[in-house]
């Protein structure tokens, strides 16, 4: 229990076909709105700064606030999109307790390079990492119809990338895209691709990142009060669930569907109520979205509810 790091929890994860949802955050309320979900539902949960996260809110300050909130649940707190040997390093020293070097866009063998200096300062504190090997879809592809493997992660290359540089999990381009506008067709997930390089690393942690699903619910929520989001569209619900129950995908990242939900409860409130000024009105009803929204995955895609231990 408490803040850990991910050898234990992605252990479990893999032999009981859960995943732990790994939830980006940005102040207190993003924090808070997780952890009461997590809380609520005793699952464990991964939460994530980007390096830009960490630059507008605080390094020391987000270790504090994860400490002051987390109660007794089994917690990652976990660096997303380490760019730099200094990005994880400075992560690690201030108490994150997994880091991802993210050296997916330099040639294979600079981020084994790469991977591998930060993997080994981080054991040696005692911190797990997770690396990326292939390219995420971007938003002009036509991910069904392409027929281009060479983005997505090679298979003999993961094995001798885990091999190599002692990695604890991997993230894998089989389809998922960041943003919450993810393709142009439709969604299309390689498990095809996952299961030749599950095939190479059995029971070795993979990690979806570009994973939001864009709710219906939550778009409409925030259009009806005037927000601008025509052609939002994300990874559907069933497939990550096949994912997570059929696959060796432990972690599953969220950040736009938060954005998304958080902000429809914001302006849900200002267009109602426009002369409310304080803050606490709209930010309140902001984090009750994002604890609803990071509910359903627990429950509903991820299977981590009641896997807290
Ligand atoms: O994958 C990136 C995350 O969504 C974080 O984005 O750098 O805007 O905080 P950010
Ligand atoms: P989404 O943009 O799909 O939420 O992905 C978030 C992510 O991968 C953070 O690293
Ligand atoms: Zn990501």
């Amino acid at each position: 229990m408490g803040l850990q790091n991910s050898k234990k929890l992605f252990l479990d994860a893999i032999k009981n076909n859960y995943a732990i949802g790994a939830f980006n955050f940005v102040n207190l309320e993003t924090l808070s709105a997780i952890l009461d979900a997590a809380n609520e539902l005793k699952s464990p949960v991964i939460v994530q700064c980007s390096t830009s996260a960490i630059k507008y809110a605080g390094i020391k300050e987000i270790y504090a606030m994860v400490k002051a909130k987390m109660n007794d649940l089994p917690v990652i707190l976990n660096l997303d999109h380490g760019k730099t040997f200094e990005d994880c390093k400075n992560a690690i020293d201030n108490g994150f307790t997994n880091v991802m070097i993210d050296a997916s866009s330099l040639p294979f063998e600079e981020n084994i390079k790469l991977t591998k200096q930060v993997v080994d300062y981080a054991h040696k504190h005692g911190v797990t990492v997770e690396a990326e090997l292939g390219v995420l879809a971007g938003v002009e592809d036509e991910v069904s119809a392409s027929n281009d493997d060479a983005r997505y992660t090679n298979p003999n290359q993961a094995k001798e990338f885990v091999e190599r540089t002692g990695v604890d999990s991997l993230a894998i381009a089989i389809g998922t895209s960041h943003g919450i506008y993810k393709f142009s067709g439709e969604a299309k997930l390689r498990f095809d691709i996952l299961s030749k390089i599950e095939q190479l690393l059995p029971s070795f942690p993979f990690v979806l990142h570009g994973a939001s699903s864009i709710p219906a619910d939550m778009v409409s929520l925030a259009t009806k009060y005037g927000a601008k989001l025509k052609g939002a569209n994300g990874i559907p619900e069933a497939m990550l669930n096949e994912a997570v129950t059929k696959h060796n995908v432990v972690k599953v990242n969220v950040d736009s569907d938060l954005r998304i939900s958080f902000t429809a409860g914001v302006r849900e409130v200002l267009t109602l109520n426009p002369e409310v000024v304080d803050m606490r009105e709209y930010l309140k009803n902001g984090k009750k979205y994002v604890t609803q929204v990071v509910k359903n995955k627990m429950q509903n895609v991820f299977n981590s509810a009641n896997k807290a231990k």
